[in-house]
């Protein structure tokens, strides 16, 4: 980010007496703002939000079930997105233009979303199909900007998300020979394994160096991985694994599919964030789980079952950072500004980007 945009942020930023509130009083006046706004605003919550936040969301979800919400929910008038920037872009344009998104803090990013802009991406796709010809087509992990969203959609492709990023891949590999995954290569690296692909049919595209890393033959490449990862989840090592199983070798352990293929590998289960809730609910009174993903939920999976044993596989894991800086004050202050008539944090995607990005969105849609 630039200084002059640092600098135009500064007026966006929260005013700091709402730092000094006491809990109980910015929770009260969080209540009365819904109460008194009713349907006409609505407050979806990501997994990974911090509990301050989720107790009053009207709706979590993992990324796919977020976006299915969006596309939904025709009522509200204000959508105040408990997540990170680019699910906020994503419920704008699949909401009417009469609705408006809201992110309670600007600075709420995600660094892997970060990891792939446009001028890489176009130098990656002349390159590629100045050698493959036309024979790929993108697929972009949401965890991306609306740009390459729109990118993606433009030639023909999809987004994915955890939940769905079999179907899609699968979908893709029916319409063209490769595929191109942007931005995570674990992701795309692990779905690509379950679905068969061995390893030696993937080739990893480092947008820095503009180079496709590929020993192979040209011919058997199927899948092109984009060198990029979530810094959270590659947190989780094949060492906290194999700690994990000495110390108590009945333990199952559960990832995230952003988590390194050799993490999950040596895991039981991988999936993602509503996969992890699900199959902890619906597990034995006394079973033991050590779970690979980010530290919110899985302090929100350990309160919510004291009859099993759970913990995190990094015992000293980071909260993602981002996630983190959606908090009670932000929440408070983006609802007040509402309620003024001047609200801050509006996402509002163009439309020349809109219009692409949707074309990979509700391809992604219609196949989950
Ligand atoms: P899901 O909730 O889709 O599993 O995604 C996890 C994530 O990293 C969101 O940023
Ligand atoms: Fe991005 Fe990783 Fe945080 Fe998800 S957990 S928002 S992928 S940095």
């Amino acid at each position: 980010m630039s200084i002059l945009d640092l600098i135009k942020m500064e007026d966006k930023m929260m005013p700091a007496h709402y730092k000094t509130l006491t809990e109980k009083e910015m929770e009260e006046r969080v209540q009365s703002i819904k109460k008194r706004f009713g349907n006409r605003l609505i407050i979806p919550g990501h997994h990974y939000q911090k509990n301050e936040v989720i107790q009053f969301a009207d709706f979590t979800g993992d990324s796919l079930q977020l976006a299915q919400m969006a596309k939904k929910n025709t009522e509200a008038e204000y959508i105040v997105f408990c997540g990170v920037h680019f699910m906020a872009e994503t419920a704008d344009m699949l909401t009417s233009k009469q609705q408006t998104v809201v992110l309670p803090d600007m600075r709420a990013g995600c660094s892997m979303a970060d990891m792939a802009n446009m001028q890489q991406t176009e130098r990656c796709w002349e390159q590629l199909t100045d050698r493959f010809g036309d024979t790929i087509i993108p697929l972009t992990y949401v965890n991306s900007t609306a740009e390459i969203k729109a990118f993606v959609g433009m030639h023909g492709g999809a987004t994915v998300t955890s939940s769905n990023a079999k179907e899609v891949v699968k979908w893709a590999l029916s319409q063209k020979k490769r595929i191109l995954f942007l931005p995570d290569q674990h992701l795309g690296r692990n779905t690509a394994f379950d679905l068969g692909i061995p390893l030696t049919e993937m080739a990893v595209w480092d947008p820095i160096e503009d180079r496709l890393d590929y020993e192979g033959e040209a011919e058997r490449l199927q899948v092109i991985l984009w060198k990029g990862h979530c810094s959270v989840h590659e947190k989780f090592t094949t060492n906290h694994i194999e700690a994990t199983r000495k110390r108590d070798p009945e333990i199952k352990i559960i990832v995230h599919p952003e988590c390194t293929r050799e993490v999950v590998s040596l895991a039981d289960y991988s999936g993602s964030t509503k996969m992890i809730i699900d199959t902890i609910n619906q597990s034995e009174p006394g079973t033991k789980w050590s779970i690979g993903t980010e530290m919110n939920l899985v302090e929100r999976i350990i309160e919510s079952h004291p009859d099993k044993q759970i913990e995190s596989l990094n015992p000293y894991m980071c909260p993602c950072l981002t996630m983190n800086r959606i908090d009670l004050p932000h929440l408070l202050w983006s609802l007040e500004q509402i309620e003024k008539g001047e609200p801050v944090g509006v996402i509002k995607v163009p439309e020349e980007v809109t219009v692409h990005a949707l074309g990979a969105l509700d391809r992604m849609l219609s196949l989950t």
